[in-house]
């Protein structure tokens, strides 16, 4: 017998503050014809003053845990991939452990940029299959617009805040069983850090920083590199491109979404979009895309889903899913 995660309940959360292309354009030398054309974002939610990751976290973490039918007292691990944590410490994650109430357990947070999510999707698996879990918390969350610089029209139309998050439960099963999270994925090349950074932070910085980005670059590494972890995902498991139900790929840019998608040889009425209306939320992008997939009914049980991320680092990686 062996242990292998299954997603009980999927949340998210959004701020209510909507921004549309046609308010930047306002504020900065761009249009919406551009951004629709270069990205096919239309619009994305901004957190208001004060409104923090920790508090996006929380909501989307409740609203997980009610369609999984559990209180936070039987969750072990709340794990929280962000990239804008609240504070340099203590973590995200102990900061939303606390609001849920839970004084057992244990809270950390995974730094993966855009990958997050799918990064600790993997750790949370991996605490599962090792039998020192039955239930985990799994939150992507972000308040990317705090790192953004608002003058800078090559990167501020790109992203967006929101959190989503997952229960990863425990099931035990027959070792060859193909339930649940069948595999995960990971890679990342350091060497290509300087494609997409924070020119500072609260590390020995010193200062907040902002995002910098190669936006060229970054698009010739993000189709090849997707396209090439899925196929490895589909690999170890004895599956093709036709066997997915669903693609939730992380929503960078609509065109890198056509083109991950285009070189898999996936119709795009397979492919979860949401960048039109979220932009890039960097570490909540698939939760997000995922929880709206479940609660629209188009992801259902016995589904094939493959998730799929890259973003700074760069790092990159997939987890296939059997719903
Ligand atoms: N509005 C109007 N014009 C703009 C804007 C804007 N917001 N931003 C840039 N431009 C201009 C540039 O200044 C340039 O003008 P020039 O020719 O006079 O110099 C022109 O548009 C073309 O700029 P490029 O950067 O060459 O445009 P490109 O077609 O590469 O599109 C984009 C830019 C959308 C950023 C694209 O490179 C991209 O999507 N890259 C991937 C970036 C990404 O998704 N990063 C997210 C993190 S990584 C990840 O999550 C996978």
């Amino acid at each position: 017998m062996a242990f292998r995660s299954r997603i009980i309940g999927t949340g998210s959360h959004l701020p209510d503050q909507v921004v549309t292309n046609a308010q930047l354009s306002e504020k900065i030398d761009t249009t919406d014809e551009w951004i629709v054309e270069r990205t096919g974002i239309r619009e994305r939610r901004i957190a208001r003053e004060g409104e923090t990751t920790s508090a996006l976290a929380f909501q989307a973490a409740e609203n997980a845990l009610d369609a999984a039918g559990i209180t936070a007292q039987d969750i072990d691990f709340v794990v929280v991939a962000t990239t804008t944590p609240d504070n340099t410490f203590p973590s995200t994650a102990t900061k939303v452990q606390a609001m849920l109430g839970m004084d057992h357990g244990a809270a950390f947070d995974i730094q993966a940029v855009c990958s997050g999510f799918i990064y600790a999707v993997a750790v949370a698996d991996n605490f599962i299959r090792a039998g020192q879990a039955k239930n985990i918390l799994v939150i992507g969350a972000e308040v990317f617009s705090r790192i953004i610089d608002w003058e800078d029209r090559t990167t501020c139309v790109l992203f967006g805040d929101g959190a989503g998050a997952v229960v990863l439960q425990a099931v035990e099963v027959e070792e060859d069983a193909k339930v649940g999270i069948l595999s995960t994925h990971l890679h990342s090349d350091g060497k290509l850090r300087d494609l997409l950074y924070v020119d500072g932070g609260p590390g020995t910085n010193q200062k907040v920083g902002h995002v910098r980005m190669l936006g060229r670059e970054l698009f010739r590494h993000a189709v090849n590199n997707l396209a090439s972890v899925v196929g490895e995902a589909l690999e170890a498991n004895d599956l093709t491109q036709d066997d997915i139900d669903w693609l939730v790929p992380h929503q960078a840019n609509k065109r890198i979404l056509d083109g991950t998608a285009r070189k898999l040889g996936m119709p795009a009425d397979r492919v979860i979009i949401t960048v039109d209306r979220h932009a890039n939320t960097s570490a909540a992008s698939v939760p997000l895309a995922l929880d709206e997939a479940v609660r629209d009914g188009r992801i259902k049980e016995g589904d094939l889903v493959l998730m799929e991320a890259m973003g700074g680092g760069l790092t990159w990686g997939a987890a296939l899913v059997r719903w």
